[in-house]
């Protein structure tokens, strides 16, 4: 056993990261906690917008019924989101790149903070809240480039390139992922309380095929039990201290 940021890392997993060729991350909102971005769960900080939980203002049923309020929801957490940083985890994380053959990272975030941190593979299961797309056609637009909300291509209205409940994923994104899950030598899954799926399914992927499976998070979630090795704390302190 060796101390890091004062938890114990074992042997066991030293040695699986000095062998590892293909190593696979899956990140949800914990992972941008320390650069400043509520969580969804937890933390008392719960996401609520004029009165709404964030299950109903980020819903199908609202673009349905109202999609200049869920434009505005989202302008409202973009403009927070310009001036957010990427932390030490994110960072540590794309320095990886230098050290293993692939890093492929799944994230369940839109905040676009592993990219700004330099990771090229990033799988964004749930879209970008800097992109546009349009409600009839699909084209899609870069929100920094068009600010618009009618498609240019056929003029129909624009909406946020995420998911809402109630919609599936991306097309081809979740088997995009899982095909790097059953390819991994190490699976890490940084803070997510692994509860949303189909991304909370791919830890189980990854481990089914061999890969050593690891937990990054202060808190236990359904998932801990499953691990090969749970890392209890925050992901900016451990993940740089790990390599
Ligand atoms: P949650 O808000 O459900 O969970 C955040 C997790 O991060 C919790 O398990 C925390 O304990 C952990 N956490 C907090 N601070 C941390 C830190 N500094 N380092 C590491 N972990 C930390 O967020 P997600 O699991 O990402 O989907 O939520 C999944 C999906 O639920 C989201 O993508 C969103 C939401 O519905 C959509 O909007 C489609």
């Amino acid at each position: 056993m060796d101390i890091v940021a004062g938890v114990s890392i074992s042997r066991d997993l030293r040695q699986r990261l000095a062998e590892a060729r293909n190593v696979f991350v899956l990140t949800g909102a914990g992972i941008s906690a320390e650069s400043g971005v509520p969580t969804f769960r937890g933390g008392g900080s719960s996401l609520v917008w004029k009165g709404m939980p964030f299950e109903i203002i980020s819903s199908a049923g609202m673009l349905e019924r109202n999609l200049p309020e869920v434009w505005e929801w989202f302008d409202y957490r973009r403009n927070l989101l310009q001036s957010v940083e990427p932390n030490a985890g994110h960072l540590a994380i794309a320095s990886w790149q230098d050290r293993f053959q692939t890093v492929s990272v799944v994230t369940q975030n839109i905040d676009g903070l592993h990219q700004k941190a330099g990771s090229r593979e990033v799988i964004e299961l749930h879209g970008s809240i800097w992109r546009a797309r349009c409600t009839t056609c699909r084209a899609r637009y870069q929100i920094w480039q068009y600010e618009g909300r009618e498609c240019v291509s056929c003029g129909d209205p624009l909406r946020p390139d995420v998911v809402l409940f109630g919609e599936m994923l991306p097309a081809g994104a979740f088997e995009m992922a899982s095909e790097k899950a059953v390819a991994a030598d190490v699976c890490f899954v940084v803070g997510t309380s692994a509860i949303v799926y189909p991304a909370a399914g791919l830890p189980e992927i990854a481990r089914s095929s061999g890969a050593f499976l690891v937990e990054i998070n202060p808190e236990r979630t359904p998932l801990s039990d499953y691990c090969d090795e749970v890392l209890t704390g925050k992901a900016g302190e451990l993940i740089p201290a790990l390599l």
